[in-house]
Formats: structure tokens, sequence, C-alpha cells
């Protein structure tokens, strides 16, 4: 008989044989997969076999999320990191070289931005920012000098800029460019740029897809032949998925639909309210007449999304004060949630940015983002209401302190 340690370890760790379906993808919480004999070991490490070794590389957990949000996006393949920026990031370095560039939107999340400028040009990757709803300027811009990846977001973050996808990537494909899409303002749900034409999309499955603020995740969905290229960055610098992770992720996918179709709602109706309102200068959301790309948002999107922007007439110090005056939402950084969420980019998502950045990017100071949770619509917006009051309150008492101040 072998020794209590032996028996302990094979006891222990020795998976039950299931025959029925389980009806949730379990937690595979092992770092490492055994094979039968060496052979076989060769085979799945060099990938000439389906199967696991080391959870680093795959493990059968993050595989079934990075599947089953690829079938959602339309996509053949797909690969899940441990967070949107990870995958953002191997996605890069899977398509560049040193000498390469990128044409890049000019809105985009901080630090997406802040990784083309800082992380990639230090390593003599080039990217030119432009417009993306100028299509002539994208053109130009690709048309400039050989350009290896065209990037964009479905919808902005956080001026709600959107995208028309198909225009892009035949933009894209005519110059020999790949056009990467970051869908996490949309999901899957209402967008899906691979059936569009994009190349590959990447989306932070921190937000919409997991949908509840309690887990970190990135995917990227593409063909097999650029999701192995991914995937061998992935294995060498080692951001991926975490299996209990996936399992958060997973656990929100079968709710995407009706939780998309809630956050539009309530998005719609406030902004559409909040644009009627005094000492509101602009609203942004796509289901919006007002919003500058609305025909290509109702071509493109299966409605207007959870997500908009808003300025208000007394710029920073009223923005300042309406976010403070707020009950119901969480002044915090992030999207996608249960929770409505309010941000002032200038100073969270965007702070990475240089003011010329911020300006390139439409981000002024007096901008607040908004992220609109499956709270009763009707409770946010009597709470928008008693904000926008403060706001008011605090730009009219503005005003009487500098008409006092300029009395001789
Ligand atoms: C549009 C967009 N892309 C990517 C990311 C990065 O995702 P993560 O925070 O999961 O790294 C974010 C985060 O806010 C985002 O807003």
């Amino acid at each position: 008989m072998k020794g209590f340690s032996t028996r302990a370890i094979h006891a222990a760790t020795r998976a039950p044989a299931v025959d029925q379906q389980p009806n949730a993808v379990p937690i595979y919480q092992s770092v490492t997969f055994s094979s039968q004999n060496s052979d076989e070991l060769a085979d799945v490490l060099n990938a000439r076999r389906p199967g696991y070794a080391y959870s680093r590389i795959d493990n059968p957990t993050s595989a079934a999320l990075a599947q089953a949000v690829a079938e959602l996006e339309g996509a053949k393949a797909g690969f899940a990191f441990a967070t949107g920026m990870a995958a953002i990031h191997a996605t890069f370095l899977s398509l560049l070289r040193a000498g390469d560039r990128i044409v890049a939107t000019h809105v985009m999340y901080g630090s997406t931005r802040s990784l083309l400028t800082r992380v990639l040009g230090g390593l003599g990757i080039r990217t030119e920012f432009v417009d993306p709803s100028d299509l002539a300027a994208v053109e130009r811009a690709l048309a400039g000098s050989a350009t290896r990846v065209l990037y964009v977001e479905t919808v902005s973050n956080p001026t709600i800029v959107v995208s028309d996808v198909a225009a892009l990537a035949d933009l894209a494909h005519r110059h020999g460019a790949t056009l990467v899409v970051d869908n996490t303002f949309a999901s899957p749900y209402l967008c899906r740029p691979v059936e569009l034409g994009a190349d590959l999309v990447v989306e932070s499955g921190t937000k919409y897809l997991s949908g509840h603020s309690d887990v970190m995740a990135g995917i990227v969905c593409g063909s097999p032949a650029l999701i192995e290229k991914v995937r061998a960055i992935a294995t060498d610098t080692g951001a991926s998925l975490a299996p209990l992770a996936a399992f958060l992720v997973l656990r929100g996918l079968p709710t995407l639909a009706l939780r998309m179709e809630r956050h539009s709602a309530s998005a719609s109706a406030l902004a559409d309210w909040l644009e009627r309102q005094p000492g509101v200068d602009r609203v942004y959301h796509p289901a919006l007449a007002s919003h500058p790309q609305h025909e290509t948002a109702r071509r493109q999107l299966a409605a207007g999304g959870g997500m908009f922007a808003l300025e208000l007439a007394g710029g920073r110090g009223a923005g300042r004060a309406f976010i403070d005056a707020l009950t119901v939402p969480e002044r915090t950084a992030s999207l996608g949630s249960i929770h409505t969420i309010v941000a002032h980019p200038a100073s969270t998502t965007h702070r990475q940015l240089k003011e010329a950045e911020l300006v390139e990017a439409g981000v002024v100071p007096g901008l607040l983002r908004f992220s609109i949770g499956l709270e009763d619509v009707e409770d946010l917006r009597l709470d928008f209401e008693q904000a926008l009051e403060s706001a008011r309150s605090v730009s009219a008492s503005r005003r009487v302190a500098i008409g006092a101040a300029a009395t001789p």
C-alpha cells in the first residue's frame, strides 16, 4: 500500500467522471492537465492535437468562454485574457513590429491611447490619430503611408462617436490594413463588427459581457489564423484568463440580451429627457436624432446602448455639483454594470491624456459619462432632476459672484 501522502494527493485530485452533461461550465481550477504519455503531452504542447497541458497556454473554462463569445460575435475563434487591456495589448503585439504604423481613432479609452503612444510608441510603432467619423480623413491617413492596423471603437469612450464599421473595413482592406474594433460599449448584442467586415474584435469582458462589476476579463475574436497569432503572444506574455473569472463572465452571457435591452431603454429615455432640461448643453446618445452619427447607429446597432455623455452649461463646476448631488449612481470609473455609474473622464478614465490630447478626443472639462444600470428608470430620472437643480444653483451663484467681482 502507498504512503498516506501519496494516497491523499491521488484521492483528492481525482476528477470525477460525469456521464450526464452539467448545465453550467465547470470551473477547471487546475494549472496542469496530465497526458497518457510523453508523446501526447508533446503533441498537445505543440498544438498538433487539441488538449490541455498548462493553464497559461489554455484552460477548458477560459476556452469555453472564448468560444462562446466568438460564437456570439459571429467569429470562428477567440481567446480570453485577464483584462480588456491585456487582450488589446496582445492583439497589437500579434500584428505589429518595430517600424510599423497604426491609424487609430482619436476618441478611445484613455489606457488604449496610452498603450499606443507610450508603450508601443516606445517600441518604435507609430500611431496616427484620426476622426473615425470622417471617412475621407481616414482614407487620407491610410493612403499617407503603409499602415498595418486600423483601430476604432464601435461606440467610442467617452464621447459616444459611432464608427461605421462596414465602411471602415472596406477602407482598411483596400489599403492592406487589418481592421481591429473594440466592441466594449456595444457588446455583441448591439453590434457584431466581424459580420460587418472587421478582422478582429476586442472586448473588455469586465463590462457588459459579465455585467455585474465583479470580475475582470478581456476577449479577442476573429479568424482561427489571426487568433493563433494572438494565442502565441498570450503564451509568452502570460495574461491569460483564470478559470474562476471565466466562469463568472460565462454566467453573464445568457442574460446579455435582457440586460442590454434594459440598459438601452433606460439610457434612451434619460438621454431624451435630459436633452430637454435647462442647464444641459449637449447629450450624446446614439438613439437621439441629434446624435451626429444617428443614421450610422440606426443601421449598425440593435439599440442605442447604455452609455451616454453629457455637457452641462456651467462647465466643470456645474459638472462637479451635478455628480456630487447624485444619490443613486456610483461615482467610479467602470461601465456596463447593474449599477448606474457616473464618471468625469478628464480626471478619471482619460487622466493619462495631455491637455492637447483631451481636446483632440473631444473630452471637454465639463464632459460627464454615464453608464446606465438596471435600476428603476424613474428613480434615476428623479435623482437626475434634483442633481440638475444643484448644478443650476452652483452656476447661478458663480454668475452672481463673477458679477459682484466685476462691479467697480
Ligand atoms: C472601451 C474600452 N476598452 C477597453 C477597456 C479596458 O478594459 P479592462 O478594464 O477590462 O482592462 C475599457 C475599460 O474601461 C474600455 O472602456
